[in-house]
C-alpha cells in the first residue's frame, strides 16, 4: 500500500510533483514508490513540506550515504547540509558582486553537483527556506532525453570519450575563486568522467556535461570545449527542461547522474535561503567511478 500518494508528471521529459504525502512519516512502501518515481522522472518536487534540517537529513539518508562537503564557505554550521544563502549573520544580504555573491553565481550556469569530484554525487535534495518575491527559480534539464535526441553521428563522435571536470576551471569562469582557501582548492584536483553514462537503475544513457566539464581528454582543448558548450546549449532546451518556481517549504530532489540544473537570477537586495543535502555517488560501482 502506498497510501494516497499522488504523482503528477510535468509536461517536460523530466520532473513530477509528489503530493498527498508527509516526508516525515514515510512507510517503506511509500518510500519505495517515491524511489521508483524518482528513477522514472529524475526530478521530484514535494511542495510545501516545510522540513527542518533533521527531517531533511533523515529523508535523505533513506536513499544512502551523504556526501562530504569540501568547501567551508557555505554559511551554516551543520556539516551535513550546504546552505546556499545570500544573507549575512547580521541579516543584511551579500551584494551579488561580492566574493560570496560571485561564488553563488556559479550555480546560475548549467551544472551537475560535484561532477568535479572523483566520485560525483548521486543526488541533491534542496529546500527553500526564504524565497525572493520574483525570480530565483531553479531549472532542470534531462540529459537522458538529450542523449536520445542527438543524431547518430554526434552520438558516435562522443560515446566512449572521457571528459576532464575541474572546479578550478568552472569557478574561474565566474570569478568565484576568492572564497575558497588553498586547502579547499587542493582537495578538488581535476578528475575524469565518461561523457556518456549509463544509469545503474534504469539502464538509460545520459550526457554527463555542464559547467565543471572543462574539455575532452586527448582532444584539442579549445575545440573540445566548444563542442561541450554546444552540446550543453542544445541539451538544455524544451521539451527537456522544467523550471521550478519555489514557494517556502518546497523540497526538490534531482538525480545528478542524468540531470543538469541552474538557478535563475532574482533582485539583488532580496533574501534567498536554500538548504541542500547531497547524496554520495556509488563508490562500489565501476561504472560510476572512472
Ligand atoms: C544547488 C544549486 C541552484 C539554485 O543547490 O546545487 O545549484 O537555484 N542551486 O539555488
Ligand atoms: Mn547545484
Amino acid at each position: 500500500m502506498t497510501g494516497t500518494l499522488t504523482i503528477t508528471a510535468t509536461e517536460s521529459t523530466l520532473g513530477a510533483a509528489v503530493t498527498d504525502v508527509d516526508l516525515r512519516a514515510l512507510d517503506d512502501d511509500t518510500f519505495g514508490a517515491i524511489r521508483d518515481a524518482w528513477h522514472q522522472h529524475a526530478v521530484l518536487v514535494f511542495p510545501e513540506q516545510h522540513l527542518d534540517d533533521e527531517a531533511h537529513i533523515a529523508f535523505t539518508r533513506r536513499f544512502g550515504a551523504l556526501e562530504r562537503n569540501v568547501t567551508a564557505n557555505n554559511v551554516g554550521d551543520n556539516p551535513e547540509t550546504i546552505v546556499l544563502s545570500n544573507v549575512k549573520p547580521d541579516g543584511s544580504v551579500w551584494a551579488p558582486e561580492s566574493d560570496h555573491g560571485l561564488f553563488l553565481k556559479g550555480n546560475s550556469y548549467w551544472h551537475t553537483d560535484s561532477s568535479f569530484k572523483r566520485v560525483p554525487s548521486m543526488a541533491s535534495i534542496l529546500r527553500a527556506d526564504r524565497v525572493p518575491s520574483r525570480g530565483g527559480e531553479t531549472e532542470y534539464a534531462d540529459m537522458r532525453a538529450a542523449w536520445d535526441d542527438l543524431d547518430a553521428a554526434t552520438q558516435a563522435r562522443i560515446d566512449g570519450k572521457t571528459v576532464v571536470h575541474s572546479y578550478v576551471w568552472s569557478q574561474s569562469q565566474v570569478g568565484g575563486m576568492a572564497s575558497l582557501s588553498e586547502e579547499e582548492w587542493n582537495a578538488v584536483p581535476p578528475v575524469e568522467h565518461p561523457v556518456v553514462r549509463t544509469h545503474p537503475e534504469t539502464a538509460r544513457k545520459a550526457l554527463y556535461i555542464g559547467r565543471h566539464a572543462s574539455h575532452i581528454k586527448g582532444e584539442e582543448v579549445e575545440e573540445s570545449r566548444s563542442l561541450l558548450k554546444s552540446l550543453c546549449e542544445e541539451a538544455c532546451r524544451p521539451p527537456r527542461t522544467y523550471k521550478h518556481k519555489w514557494r517556502p517549504g518546497d523540497l526538490v530532489m534531482w538525480d545528478n547522474r542524468c540531470v543538469l540544473h541552474r538557478g535563475h537570477g532574482y533582485p539583488g537586495d532580496q533574501a534567498r535561503v536554500m538548504v541542500r543535502t547531497t547524496l554520495a555517488g556509488e563508490e562500489g560501482s565501476e561504472e560510476w567511478n572512472l
